[in-house]
């Protein structure tokens, strides 16, 4: 039996996670809330928050799948992209808890374990398939070949698609992190209320900067005219935004389906929790012939389960690292 524990720590969330021969038997999560006060996250808060949740995540991950330490055979940890005080508390802990139980330690991609997410339980995508990587810091079509060959085909040349909801959510009062909310109130309005631009890019890459300044200039010309605009018409503009980015989400999608030819199509990341999104690749999945994978919700947004499963393939392949690697902010694939 071999027993990883995966620790994952790149922004808001402190999570530890136990897989055994690939089946995951715990998965903690401890979301910080104090970034609400703040209206997003702030670093150092967020790597003293680490500091503190870490250990009892830890613990509580192992108490869960009833392993003790000295069962473990790797520690895995998330190396980057995300906030660099953030990261080096799971990497010190990791290193450190690898060192002392003397085992190997494996070094796991952020944006690579959202989309091996997929490979936690049934029904998993076959190789090769596409993944829309759709976070709070990343948008990304991601061709998999294998579990430890994917290249980007595809990504944003500005905003991430979860930083334009969570932007506009700002602009329409409501609390971080807004994606969520924005998602829950789109729910009961009009998509087609507000018409907004799409921005139009190269290839298959995006652009989500230009609609949160449309979104700004058509809420101060809205709210000069009558100050209750946002809340008389909240669930409205939420329809509105949210049907904008999600068409050109799946727009550019649809286009690497037909590039590649690949009908295997996978969503992964935050902004795979929008209920509007799940079910719009429902709906063209149906039209394309497409055969699509959508995570459960707890393994959509950051969770270390997803680190675990990551884990899973690089020790089957003996990949491990140097207790010298250090966490990177920006990671390539
Ligand atoms: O993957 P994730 O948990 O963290 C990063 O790696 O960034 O993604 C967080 C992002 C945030 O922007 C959050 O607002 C967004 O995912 N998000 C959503 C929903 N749930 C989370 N966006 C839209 N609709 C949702 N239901
Ligand atoms: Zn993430």
């Amino acid at each position: 039996m071999t027993n990883i524990l995966a620790i994952e720590s790149s922004c808001d969330e402190t999570s530890a996670a136990v897989i055994s021969n690939g089946q995951i038997r715990s998965n903690i999560v401890a979301t910080q809330v104090i970034h609400q006060k703040y209206g997003g996250v702030v670093p150092e808060l967020a790597s003293r928050a680490h500091q503190q949740h870490i250990l009892p995540v830890v613990e509580k991950a192992l108490e869960d799948a009833k392993i003790s330490k000295k069962d473990l055979n790797a520690i895995a940890f998330t190396r980057g992209p995300g906030l660099l005080g953030a990261l080096l508390v799971g990497a010190s802990f990791a290193k450190a808890l690898a060192l002392g139980l003397d085992i190997p330690l494996i070094e796991v991609h952020h944006m690579q374990a959202h989309v091996l997410a997929h490979f936690i339980e049934e029904p998993r995508p076959s190789f090769p398939f596409l993944c829309l990587t759709v976070s709070g810091g990343h948008t990304q079509i991601v061709l998999i070949r294998s579990a430890l060959d994917m290249e980007i085909i595809g990504e944003t040349q500005d905003d991430a698609v979860g930083e334009a909801f969570d932007k506009t959510a700002k602009l329409l009062g409501l609390p971080y992190p807004g994606g969520p909310l924005v998602d829950k109130y789109a729910q009961l309005g009009d998509p087609l209320a507000f018409p907004f631009p799409m921005s139009e890019m190269p290839a298959l890459n995006y652009s989500f900067s230009g609609i949160k300044t449309s979104i700004l200039y058509f809420l101060q010309e809205k709210v000069k005219n009558n100050p209750d605009f946002v809340i008389e018409n909240l669930n409205d503009i939420c329809a509105s935004v949210q049907y904008t980015l999600i068409k050109m989400l799946l727009q550019k999608l649809r286009k690497a389906a037909k590039q590649t030819g690949i009908s295997e199509i996978a969503i992964a990341g935050g902004v795979s929790a929008n209920s509007g999104l799940r079910k719009a690749l429902h709906e063209l999945g149906a039209k394309e012939g497409w055969k699509v994978y959508i995570p459960r919700f707890e393994y959509c947004t950051d969770n270390a389960a997803m680190i675990a499963m990551a884990a899973h393939f690089k020790y089957e392949n003996e990949d491990f690292c140097e207790q010298t690697v250090s966490p990177l902010p920006r990671m390539d694939f």
